[in-house]
């Protein structure tokens, strides 16, 4: 899976740069490939239709979300750039967490009201202060993603002889093995996942 962190801060080296650092981490320990890329309002976006996984982050300053972040949907291509695309976001404040909910998370959101947004949290500054609250976050957002990679799966199905074949690896290696597979058939569009299709899979990402 690609991912990338698209964020906006004034503050260099701050909280929430310090946030999406420790989210990328976590995501690249699980497999994932991670990008983070700084918002310019005037971008241009047409890259993130590289990408399976977008995440936004972004502070709020004086009750908006940051300029460059709110720019880029209002006034630049990333909105079109973000059409059908899965989203997970998270924006760092002062406020409360009910309070900016309302307040601060609906400035993205009214962009997004066609995309599948898998996660969506209000971090306090100092929200490193605990290391579970990255933990969860970047949990919440892998299993919100496989599940939805599996559900636009289902067309294409595993016969017996591959399912049997899935037992065979690592029990750890199953899921990722079995998203890759269902991605690479829908991409390629089998409706069938046999072992043929596996082989033709590993030959092509390079596997043994
Ligand atoms: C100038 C300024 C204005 C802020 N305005 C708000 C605000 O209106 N509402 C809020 O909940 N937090 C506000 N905050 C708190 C920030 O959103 C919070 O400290 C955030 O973690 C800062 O992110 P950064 O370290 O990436 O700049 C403000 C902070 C600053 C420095």
């Amino acid at each position: 899976m690609k991912a990338v962190i698209l964020y906006d801060s004034k503050t260099s080296g701050g909280s929430t740069e310090a946030l999406i650092d420790a989210i990328g981490l976590q995501l690249a320990e699980s497999g994932a490939y991670v990008e983070k890329v700084k918002c310019k309002a005037l971008a241009d976006y047409s890259f993130i239709r590289d990408f399976d996984l977008v995440i936004l982050g972004a502070p709020v300053y004086y009750f908006l979300v940051a300029s460059q972040l709110l720019g880029a949907l209002n006034y630049g291509n990333l909105k079109i750039n973000l059409k059908r695309k899965k989203i997970a976001m998270f924006l760092t404040c002062g406020s409360p967490e009910a309070m900016a909910a309302v307040l601060y998370l609906p400035q993205l959101k009214i962009h997004l009201i066609s995309n599948k947004i898998l996660v969506e949290k209000i971090f306090p500054s100092n929200a490193l202060q605990d290391n579970s609250v990255i933990d969860t976050f970047v949990h919440d957002v892998l299993y919100a993603y496989n599940k939805t990679s599996s559900q636009r799966s289902l067309s294409a199905k595993w016969t017996d002889e591959s399912r049997e074949w899935l037992q065979t690896i690592p029990s750890f290696l199953q899921g990722k093995f079995k998203t890759m597979a269902e991605e690479y058939a829908e991409k390629m569009g089998y409706k069938e996942i046999t072992l043929e299709m596996l082989q033709l899979a590993r030959d092509e990402m390079g596997g043994t």
